[in-house]
């Protein structure tokens, strides 16, 4: 639904036709994959397996490193046994980017075919270098009585498409679709809940990585805005390593260990050092998630937003949750795609599951795009 077929045009090979499918994650610190079967029932979690990546191999979303990817791809496959080397691979970066554009309407054949011609204005990059899909929202009549289509417009670099495939297939692995890494967040968690009817009030699904911060609202799963933040929970360990002049591994479990304080007066109250850093970082952060979702609700065909729904290892951060709720006024929830599914022989037990729970959302939705 989702799915980027535009981009999939990228890459060599037929879709996957099976109900079985392995989704890819390639993020800052890791990549991870989940094998996802369909049948009768719920979709089941068969597979499920992750390694971690030196740092600089990936970099604000990006492949840097080909090689050491396609080393961490190989060591995941022959560690998780997944059943084929068909894989959907997601991708979030500042090279791809998603707008709301009101296009004249077009049968659906004719109107992916003169995107290239209508886009250019909106989007920052040259559209002959540009892959570019679209997800309609609705149709309307303009002022002037013409029939428009309002369109989610994706267009992301094909280089960077083609450096992703190319590390994909060094590791022997086939790639049969690239798809944008926040469509697969919804269907990785709005699953998990009732997704209510058109009509009904949004939700935003957030996913805080190491560098990167996928935000998509969707209605009844219909997503209607997309926004990647170029920030995570990196920066903020980052921010402790160099205030207090620690080792990133010190900086990293003293963060976690210290997290946000849920009231802003009780950190201002603070005033050591570490908590000062945690605070100002953590604070812009939050206020960058506010401003995104306050543009989104600033646009006239914005749907009011009920709730947030936080998953991404940087989402763990403690105190985050309680401090978005403050700054959104909305009520936050931990989310997690394996609610909802049923797991299948992944040889986790129960602890590591919840362990591993919050970081599966993306892969298990770039998964279920092309099981289903
Ligand atoms: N328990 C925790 N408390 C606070 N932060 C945590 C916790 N566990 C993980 N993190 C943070 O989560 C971040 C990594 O999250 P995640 O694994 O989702 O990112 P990624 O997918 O590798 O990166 P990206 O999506 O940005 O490319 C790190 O910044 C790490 O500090
Ligand atoms: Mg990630």
């Amino acid at each position: 639904m989702c799915s980027m077929s535009g981009m999939s045009k990228a890459v060599k090979g037929k879709h996957v036709t099976g109900r079985r499918a392995v989704g890819l994650d390639i993020g800052t610190s890791g990549v991870r994959a989940a094998e996802i079967s369909l049948g009768k029932g719920p979709a089941t979690l068969a597979r499920f397996g992750q390694v971690s990546l030196p740092v600089g191999a990936v970099r604000d979303g990006e492949i840097v490193d080909v090689a050491e990817v396609a080393s961490a791809i190989r060591h995941l496959w022959s560690a998780t046994k997944f059943r084929t080397k068909r894989v959907v691979v997601g991708v979030s970066n500042q090279k791809v980017v998603v707008r709301q554009v009101d296009l004249p309407w077009l049968p659906a054949e004719e109107f992916r075919k003169s995107l290239i011609y209508q886009v250019q204005d909106y989007i920052p990059m040259p559209v002959d270098q540009a892959i570019l899909d679209f997800h309609p929202l609705e149709e309307f009549v303009n002022e002037a009585g013409g029939r428009m289509l309002r369109v989610l417009l994706v267009a992301a670099s094909a280089d960077m498409v083609n450096n992703t495939v190319a590390a994909v297939q060094k590791a022997g692995l086939a790639p049969v679709m690239i798809d944008l890494t926040p469509f697969a967040l919804l269907r990785g968690l709005a699953q998990m809940d009732e997704l209510g009817l058109s009509g009904a009030p949004a939700e935003a699904l957030i996913d805080v990585g190491a560098s990167i911060t996928n935000i998509v609202v969707h209605q009844g799963g219909v997503p209607r805005f997309v926004r990647i933040l170029l920030m995570g929970g990196g920066d903020i360990t980052e921010a402790v390593a160099e205030r207090m002049g620690l080792p990133m591994e010190q900086a990293e479990s003293i963060k976690q260990q210290t997290g946000m304080r849920e009231k802003p007066a009780e950190a201002a109250a603070d005033s050591s050092q570490l908590t000062r850093v945690i605070e100002t970082s953590g604070a812009a952060f939050v206020e960058e998630v506010r401003g995104s979702l306050d543009y989104y609700l600033a646009q006239p065909s914005s749907v009011d937003v009920k709730r947030i729904v936080l998953s991404g290892g940087g989402g763990q951060l403690r105190g985050l949750a309680a401090r978005l709720a403050l700054a959104t006024r909305l009520p936050v929830e931990l989310g997690s795609a394996m609610s909802t599914l049923r797991i299948g022989k992944v040889g986790l037990d129960a602890t590591r599951l919840a362990l591993v729970a919050p970081v599966a959302s993306v892969s298990v939705g770039l998964a279920i795009g092309v099981a289903s």
